[in-house]
């Protein structure tokens, strides 16, 4: 028995000499070889050096131990390999360290991974491995770093994790886990850095967490946790990142959590259900950088400790309950002015009231953002404001500020968006706004503004949006406002302007709402309104517009129409009736005449009103107008039928003759069409041979009559629209040329051939890129790019994203809901539809591909730009920039010309601190492996 045992000791032994000898180095290459076999042929080329003739050890991205010459490290990173990772992996059995990053393996990860006993770092972020996380890996119990991710990783987290006794960083962020959270994670109480956002994950979170007593950065924001803040989070003392944004936490916040988390430097708490009052210790915090807990329902007033926090960046408060709507609710702005470093404010939609203090003129002058909207405060704008020369976006809305606009804001020229709709201020609309020549957005509805409309408000020459409706302008609309070319939104009603409505309103090919109703208006309504292709809202009614109504057909889009209560005249249109987006169209009291249709969108009473025009007829019943063509006034029925008789006996008659005649001609026509045909001898046109036709009606149907829902992209030289072809199951991109533009049709003969060359490679299949690909990613953020474009180099770019209403959507943050409620359509110069790194656009679904998009978008560089390499990436060289020198890396092309309609660079750069927020830190996760965590 005891020589058995010493036996098989010695054999033991032998193995374990054998396995560190040469013999299997064998093992690894075929491991290895392998593992090459199953990467997608197309880039098995990276790994040319993985052949018989050349040595294992200098194997692209290989490492081997010095004595024993075993596989230590495999470093494919960023290699972009697709294909699947083979189990053969689990046989590199002295591999301390496998990376995968930023591949596009699919597939799953295979349990024999859980074979590495010796593996200290796992990466396989940035792939799209599904499937379930094998219980397995809890073999490899040297484990240090697990990071996966963004990937499809489905099921619960396995409670097996919990014997990674060493685990310094795990990162489960961006997957699609579920279920509750196991206990045994308490067991790791070497964990620092946890990142489980973006995920599905449930129930409470486990008190035993609070044993990890190590842990700086724990993400778990978008989850849908149940409870209350997890009270095992007090314990964590070393915690400095804690992001719970939108993760379904209620209850209310212990007093002392400032005292339990003195470390805490980003805080992001927006997006739950908390209650009660904002912990009086937090203000304690001296490291204390970033605090958002916008759209939660705190109650209590905003402490004036907060200006102890000489780091603090970023405070955002909006959207609860703060507050008393009382005298000393704005104290804490009088202690902020202590924050030197401050560059967003937002305590918006709350409860604050009292007069603004004047002390607010002495904030930092880093402040970019200052959202103080749908408050209680009274007081004016204090004359010193433009000391804040660094202010980019300025939200005073919806309170019950008086006085004028201090002419010292003429000195904000970085302003973007100057928000002031529904308060009382008054005087006139100062002409140095035109010297603000970066505003996007004006709002000054809704107060008591009085005077002219300045002519050099058309210097503003980034202006998407201007309202200034519900004022007591007067005088006429400046031709030079309507020469804004950006312009989207352009809300000028109830006011008492007169005069005309400004030929140039045709200049403004993206303009989506015009609204000047209840004005005095008079002349005729302009013929160039049938240009502004992009058209939905248009309210003139409650004017003097006379005249009928111009030529409008191309305005495919409107959907509301309002031109109600003028002189107009003339007979209604029959094209309207066509217009597939129409939900209102109202032409009452006016003096339109004749037929009122009966098709499509006239069927509907809901959507059409005629009332109050004496001279109209036909239409439906609802309408109740009188019928259009008037009966001879018969009262001898027998007379009457006989009549009738003859009339029809006559028309048959008629219509026989013409039947004939016409069926004559055609013949004729025919044969000498066919004669033409013979002696010319012509080939069919090159058309007719490799097109297929469609009918206009086909391409009609397939648009759903060209729906703005279906139009893809506008430019210059017309619209494109998203068409199904049913007959041949395909989706298929319809450009409607604009053939009145000079150079349209060379334009589109153009773009033909260069549509005709991408189709072998480059697969810039744009469609199959928005549908396929890109649907996926956004899946978070409900991105619809809405346009895709080509560049020059035939490489597919997104534009129109509606960008501001998606960037909300992913953030869900209350301040910037308050930045764009305006909704911003609009084409924010190019974007790259590479996700990630570059290459190939990836179904990631994750925030992260997002960022970086919006970065290019921003920087105008793509990641794979030849500045880029080794430790700068366009995430660190965005990040060295912000905030003072972010104008110098922005894509001049959105500052300048090629900005078709603009994008605040405000909104951009409070998009940034946003992330600085991290909801999840998408930004940090680029250099998440550089960071490796420290070896104890
Ligand atoms: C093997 O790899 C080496 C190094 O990349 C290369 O020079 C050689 O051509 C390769 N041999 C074969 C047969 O592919
Ligand atoms: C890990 O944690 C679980 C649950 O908290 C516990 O039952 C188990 O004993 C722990 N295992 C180790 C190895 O510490
Ligand atoms: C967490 O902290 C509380 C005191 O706040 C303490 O009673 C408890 O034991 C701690 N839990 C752990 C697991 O350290
Ligand atoms: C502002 O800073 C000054 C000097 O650093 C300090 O004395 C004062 O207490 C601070 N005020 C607040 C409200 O923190
Ligand atoms: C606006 O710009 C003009 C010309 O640059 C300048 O003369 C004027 O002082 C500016 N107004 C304000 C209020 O800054
Ligand atoms: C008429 O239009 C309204 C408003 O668009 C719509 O809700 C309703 O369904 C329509 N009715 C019919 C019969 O189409």
């Amino acid at each position: 028995m005891k020589s058995m045992r010493l036996f098989l000791l010695l054999a033991f032994n032998a193995l374990m000499l054998l396995e560190a000898s040469g013999f299997n180095h064998e093992t690894d290459r075929q491991a290895l070889l392998e593992f090459k076999s199953q990467v997608s042929e197309e880039k098995r080329v990276v790994l040319s050096s993985w052949n018989h003739s050349f040595p294992l050890c200098n194997w692209k991205g290989v490492t081997c131990g010095n004595k024993h010459k075993r596989v230590t490290c495999l470093d494919l990173g960023g290699l972009k390999l697709g294909g699947v990772i083979t189990p053969s992996i689990g046989n590199l059995s002295f591999l301390i360290s496998l990376n995968l990053s930023d591949n596009s393996f699919g597939g799953t990860i295979p349990q024999e991974v859980g074979n590495l006993f010796r593996l200290e770092d796992l990466y396989m972020s940035f792939n799209f491995l599904g499937g379930l996380l094998p219980a397995s890996l809890s073999n490899c119990s040297r484990l240090l770093a697990l990071d996966l991710f963004s990937n499809h990783l489905g099921g619960g987290v396995p409670s097996e994790l919990g014997s990674l006794a060493k685990l310094v960083a795990l990162d489960l962020s961006n997957n699609k886990l579920k279920g509750k959270l196991p206990a045994s994670l308490g067991n790791l109480t070497s964990l620092q850095q946890v990142g489980l956002a973006y995920n599905n994950l449930q129930g409470d979170f486990p008190n035993e967490i609070a044993r990890l007593s190590q842990m700086v950065t724990l993400e778990l924001s978008v989850n849908n946790f149940s409870g209350v803040f997890p009270p095992a989070i007090y314990n964590l003392t070393s915690l400095e990142y804690l992001y719970i944004h939108s993760s379904g936490f209620s209850g209310s916040l212990r007093h002392d959590l400032g005292d339990l988390l003195p470390n805490i430097r980003e805080l992001a708490m927006s997006e739950n259900y908390l209650t009660g009052d904002i912990p009086t210790t937090l203000p304690n915090i001296s490291t204390l950088e970033m605090f958002g807990i916008g759209k939660n329902k705190m109650t209590g007033s905003i402490s004036p400790n907060f200006g102890k926090l000489q780091n603090l960046h970023y405070l955002e408060l909006a959207l609860n309950s703060l507050g008393s709507y009382s005298f000393g609710d704005l104290e804490f702005l009088d202690a902020l002015t202590n924050c030197t470093h401050l560059h967003i404010l937002s305590v918006a939609y709350n409860r604050l009231g009292g007069a603004l203090p004047t002390s607010i003129a002495n904030m930092s002058t880093n402040l970019m953002g200052l959202n103080l909207g749908g408050n209680l405060i009274s007081g004016s704008i204090p004359h010193s404001i433009g000391n804040l020369l660094g202010l980019q976006s300025l939200l005073l809305e919806e309170n019950i500020l008086t006085g004028p606009l201090p002419t010292s804001l003429g000195k904000l020229l970085g302003l973007e968006f100057l928000s002031l709709y529904s308060n009382k201020m008054s005087g006139g609309i100062p002409s140095f706004i035109g010297n603000l020549t970066r505003l996007g957005r004006l709002y000054l509805s809704n107060n008591s503004f009085q005077g002219l409309v300045p002519l050099n408000l058309g210097n503003c020459s980034h202006m998407l949006d201007l309202r200034i409706g519900y004022n007591r302008l007067h005088g006429t609309i400046p031709r030079e406002v309507m020469q804004i070319s950006t312009l989207v939104t352009l809300t000028m009603e109830r006011n008492s302007l007169t005069g005309t409505l400004p030929q140039d309103v045709g200049r403004l090919e993206y303009l989506t709402e015009l609204s000047v109703w209840g004005n005095k208006l008079s002349g005729k309504m302009p013929q160039t309104l049938g240009n502004c292709l992009s058209m939905e809202e248009l309210y003139l009614q409650e004017n003097s517009f006379d005249g009928g109504i111009p030529d409008i057909r191309r305005l495919v889009g409107v959907k509301r129409v309002d031109l109600s209560n003028n002189n107009l005249s003339g007979s209604i249109p029959e094209y309207l009736a066509n217009f597939s987006s129409l939900e209102y169209l109202n032409l009452s009291v006016n003096n339109f005449e004749g037929k009122v249709p009966t098709e499509e969108k006239f069927r509907n009473a809901t959507i059409v009103s005629v009332f109050g025009n004496k001279d109209l007829c036909g239409g439906i019943k609802e309408l109740q107008l009188k019928p259009c063509f008037a009966q001879a006034p018969l009262t001898k029925t027998k007379h009457s039928s006989l009549l009738k008789k003859v009339v029809i006996w006559v028309s048959i008659g008629v219509a026989l003759l013409l039947l004939l005649f016409v069926a004559s001609f055609y013949l004729c026509w025919l044969r000498k069409r066919k004669k033409n045909h013979q002696t010319s001898n012509q080939a069919p046109s090159s058309l007719e041979v490799f097109h297929e036709k469609i009918s206009y009606g086909d391409v009609r149907d397939a648009t759903d009559g060209f729906s703005s829902r279906n139009m893809v992209g506008s430019g210059s030289f017309g619209n494109v629209f998203k068409a199904f072809l049913p007959t041949e199951n395909k989706v298929v991109a319809v450009k409607v040329l604009n053939l009145q533009r000079h150079g349209a049709m060379k334009s589109f003969m153009a773009e033909c051939e260069s549509l005709k060359d991408i189709r072998s490679d480059d697969v810039a299949s744009v469609l199959d890129y928005l549908h396929v690909h890109c649907h996926e990613p956004i899946a978070h953020c409900d991105l619809k790019p809405s346009n895709v474009l080509l560049d020059n180099d035939l490489t597919a770019h997104v534009s129109d994203f509606g960008l501001a209403r998606l960037l909300l959507k992913l953030t869900k943050s209350p301040f910037f809901n308050q930045l764009s409620s305006a909704g911003v359509r609009g084409t924010i110069g190019y974007a790259a539809p590479e996700y990630g790194m570059g290459g190939k656009p990836s179904i990631h679904g994750d925030v992260y591909s997002f960022g970086v998009l919006l970065l290019e978008m921003f920087t105008g560089k793509r990641p794979t730009n030849e500045l880029f390499g080794g430790s700068c990436t366009l995430h660190s060289y965005t990040k060295s920039a912000l905030p003072e020198k972010v104008l110098d890396i922005a894509d001049q092309s959105i500052l300048h010309s090629g900005l078709r309609v603009g994008f605040p660079v405000a909104e951009c750069l409070t998009l940034f601190w946003r992330w600085g927020l991290g909801v999840v830190k998408n930004l940090r996760r680029t250099g998440w492996q550089r960071v490796k965590p420290q070896r104890s």
